[in-house]
């Protein structure tokens, strides 16, 4: 698989199989996603990755909390803009409503809608799921260097025929998400990434999503 085709390969996937990653090959592209670069060379990413038990305990423990109390923690950091602009806005609310078009959850049914979301707290049962957390001492820049980490191991996962769902939905319960896993204090939750092997039969994997036209985002100067 070449690189452009592992970058054309690669979406979200919101329902997996029920089929285990092979340790070897998951840590294999943990370690060559490592290549990434980040400023400095000061590689900010900080990770675990729970399978099995810890991973059933992780779910048991968000579901109680779920259904005990669905408010959210103290937000560690704003995950969209508070007042997003155009056309930021119009492509989120795109991405929603054909995800809920495939899943057949209407725009008035909004319990219906909230109950799907859920599904983010069990990694869209994926069969591995990835915390990644920052040194809070980081800022933007070393932000930057987590998607760079991230997407490099997303793409070489799916050289591998692995699936993968980047998570920012876990920061909204960041303290429970801590109580199970007791990171260092100084560590600020970034996302969870759910890993696995995509349900060719669920019809949310259809979900194809657009992308802006080349002439809208590059501006090129003296070709
Ligand atoms: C940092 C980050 C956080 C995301 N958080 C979530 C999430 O919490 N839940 C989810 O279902 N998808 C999440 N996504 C997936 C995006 O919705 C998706 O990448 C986008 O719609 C483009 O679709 P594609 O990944 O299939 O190309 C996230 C993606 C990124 C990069």
């Amino acid at each position: 698989m070449s690189v452009a085709d592992a970058v054309r390969a690669r979406r979200s996937v919101r329902a997996f199989l029920d089929r285990p990653v092979p340790p070897e090959v998951l840590r294999q592209a943990l370690e060559t996603a490592a290549r990434a670069p980040s400023g400095g060379n000061l590689q900010p990413w900080r990770l675990y990755l729970l399978a099995g038990e810890p991973l059933r305990t992780l779910k048991e423990h968000m579901q109680r909390r779920l259904s005990s109390n669905p408010q959210p923690d103290p937000a560690d950091y704003p995950i969209y803009p508070p007042k997003l602009g155009e056309p930021y806005r119009t492509y989120r609310f795109a991405v929603g409503e054909d995800m809920y078009g495939l899943v057949g959850i209407s725009r008035e049914d909004k319990l219906g809608r909230l109950r799907w979301l859920t599904g983010n707290f069990r990694f869209w049962d994926a069969p591995v799921g990835l915390f990644c957390y920052v040194d809070r001492q980081m800022g933007s820049p070393q932000w930057s260097d987590l998607g760079m980490y991230l997407q490099t191991l997303m793409l070489l996962l799916r050289e591998q025929g692995i699936d993968t769902c980047p998570q920012e939905a876990w920061s909204s319960y960041h303290r429970s998400v801590a109580e199970c896993l007791q990171p260092p204090a100084e560590w600020m939750l970034f996302c969870g990434m759910a890993i696995g092997y995509a349900d060719p039969d669920a019809a949310v994997n259809r979900l194809q999503t657009q992308r802006m036209p080349l002439e809208q985002f590059a501006t090129f100067l003296g070709f």
